[in-house]
C-alpha cells in the first residue's frame, strides 16, 4: 500500500485525490469493468452485503424489515430481548404453567401454545423471528441484552429453535461495584458466553463496550469461550441531569460519523489477531465510513442511527456509494478490501496506538499557536 493511499484513509479517505486500489484507477463516468462482489461472511453465515441492520427499532417492525430487505441489506439484528423482560416473562410463564398444563415452559406443547394470548416480551419475540425469516433474505440474528446468565440460556436455545441464524449477547454493564474487580466481570461474562455457545446451536455473536481492561487478551478469551464473532462497540446512553426536577434524565442522541473511529481503530488491531468475525457498529453514516471500517478489517458495518435519521432505503444509498468507490478503485471484492489498511498491515502499526498521539496534538496546536 503506498504511503499516499494510507495518508489519504487517515485524512478522511474522501479527498479529491481517489487512492489506488488494487487494480488501476479508472476513472469516474467510464464503464465499470466487472462487477463488484459486495459479499462477505460473517459468524460463519455468507451475506450479500456487508452493510447490516443493527438492532433497533426498524428491525423490530415488520414494514421496515421488508424495505430494509429491499434496499439490500445484508443480514439484521433484531432489537434486544431485555433481561428485565426474561425476569418478567418467568414470572408470566411460572402464572401460566399453574393452569394444568405442563409445567416446563420450554416444552413445546406447554409453552407457546398456552400463551397465545400473551403478546409482550419473549413469546412476541419468537414470532418477531419467524416473520423476519419469511421476509429478510439474508440472516436474522436475534438479540439478548443482560449481564447475568439468569434464563438466557433457556431463551438463547428458544431463539435458535424459532429461527435465528444466530444471537447476538449484548453484553450491557456498567461495572459500577466497587466491591467486584476486572477480572470477576470478564470471568462472568466468558461464562455467559461459554454457557450459551454451548446450549445453542447456533453462532454467537458478543456485543461489547469498548470499557475493557485489556480489550485484545479479553477480545481472545471470548473467541476462546466460543464466540463466533465480537461487535464493537456497544453505546451507552449516558443519562443526564434535569436541572428543573433536579432528576437523572435518559439521554438518547443518535451518534454522529466522528464516533466512528473507535470501532476503526479496533478493528483494525483486532484484524487477524482473533479467530472470530468482526463487526462494527457505531458511526456508520455514509459510504466512505463503510468502506473505512472493512479496510479496518470489520467483516461486516453495522447501522442503527443513520437508517433511522434517513429511512430504511439509506441502505441503498450506502451500498451504491460502496460499489462505486470500490469500482473507481479497481476492487472488485469485499476481500481484497477487508484489512488491507489494519495493524498488521499498514507500515507504522503504532499508528493505531499511542504513537500518533504527539503528533496529533502538536499539529492542532500549531493551528492556534502561530
Ligand atoms: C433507538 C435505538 C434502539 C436501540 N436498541 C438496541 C437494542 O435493542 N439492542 C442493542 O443491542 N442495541 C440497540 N441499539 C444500539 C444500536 O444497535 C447500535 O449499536 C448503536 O446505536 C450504535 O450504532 P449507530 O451509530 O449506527 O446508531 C439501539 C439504538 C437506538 C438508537
Amino acid at each position: 500500500m503506498s504511503d499516499r493511499f494510507a495518508q489519504s484513509m487517515a485524512d478522511g479517505g474522501d479527498g479529491e485525490d481517489a487512492p489506488p486500489g488494487p487494480g488501476h484507477v479508472i476513472p469516474s463516468g467510464l464503464a465499470p469493468t466487472a462487477p463488484v462482489d459486495l459479499s462477505t461472511r460473517y459468524l460463519g453465515l455468507e451475506l450479500a452485503s456487508p452493510i447490516v441492520a443493527s438492532a433497533g427499532p426498524f428491525t423490530g417492525d415488520l414494514a421496515s424489515l421488508k424495505a430494509l430487505d429491499a434496499a439490500g441489506v445484508g443480514a439484521v439484528v433484531l432489537p434486544s430481548l431485555f433481561e428485565e423482560q426474561l425476569v418478567h416473562d418467568d414470572e408470566q410463564v411460572e402464572r401460566f404453567s399453574t393452569y394444568g398444563s405442563d409445567a416446563n415452559p420450554e416444552a413445546p406443547s406447554g409453552y407457546v401454545p398456552n400463551l397465545d394470548h400473551y403478546n409482550e416480551g419473549a413469546v412476541r419475540y419468537l414470532k418477531l423471528i419467524r416473520d423476519a425469516q419469511q421476509i429478510v433474505r439474508g440472516p436474522v440474528i436475534a438479540s439478548i441484552n443482560g449481564v447475568t446468565s439468569g434464563g438466557w440460556v433457556r431463551y438463547a436455545k428458544l431463539l435458535a429453535e424459532a429461527g435465528a441464524d444466530a444471537i447476538e449477547l449484548n453484553v450491557y454493564r456498567v461495572a459500577a461495584d466497587a466491591e467486584v474487580g476486572g477480572r470477576q466481570v470478564e470471568q462472568e461474562t466468558l461464562r455467559l458466553v461459554e454457557s450459551v455457545a454451548q446450549a445453542t446451536g447456533v453462532p454467537i455473536a458478543v456485543k461489547l463496550s469498548p470499557h475493557w481492561s485489556a480489550l485484545a487478551s479479553f477480545a481472545t478469551q471470548l473467541a476462546d469461550a466460543g464466540a463466533a464473532g465480537l461487535v464493537l462497540f456497544n453505546r451507552f446512553y449516558q443519562p443526564d441531569i434535569n436541572l428543573e426536577t433536579l432528576s437523572v434524565a435518559p439521554h438518547l442522541v443518535l451518534s454522529n460519523s466522528d464516533e466512528l473511529r473507535l470501532p476503526l481503530r479496533w478493528c483494525a488491531i483486532l484484524h487477524g489477531r482473533v479467530d472470530a468475525s468482526l463487526a462494527a457498529t457505531t458511526g456508520v453514516h455514509t459510504h466512505l465510513d463503510v468502506i473505512k471500517l472493512l479496510l479496518a478489517g470489520a467483516d461486516v458495518t453495522m447501522s442503527t442511527s443513520a437508517l433511522l435519521r434517513h429511512g430504511p432505503d439509506h441502505v441503498a444509498t450506502l451500498t451504491d456509494g460502496v460499489t462505486e468507490w470500490m469500482d473507481a478503485r479497481g476492487y472488485s471484492s469485499v476481500d481484497e478490501l477487508r484489512g488491507a489498511v489494519s495493524q498488521r498491515t499498514v507500515r507504522d502499526p503504532a499508528a493505531f496506538e499511542r504513537a500518533n498521539y504527539l503528533e496529533t496534538l502538536t499539529k492542532y496546536a500549531s493551528t492556534f499557536l502561530r
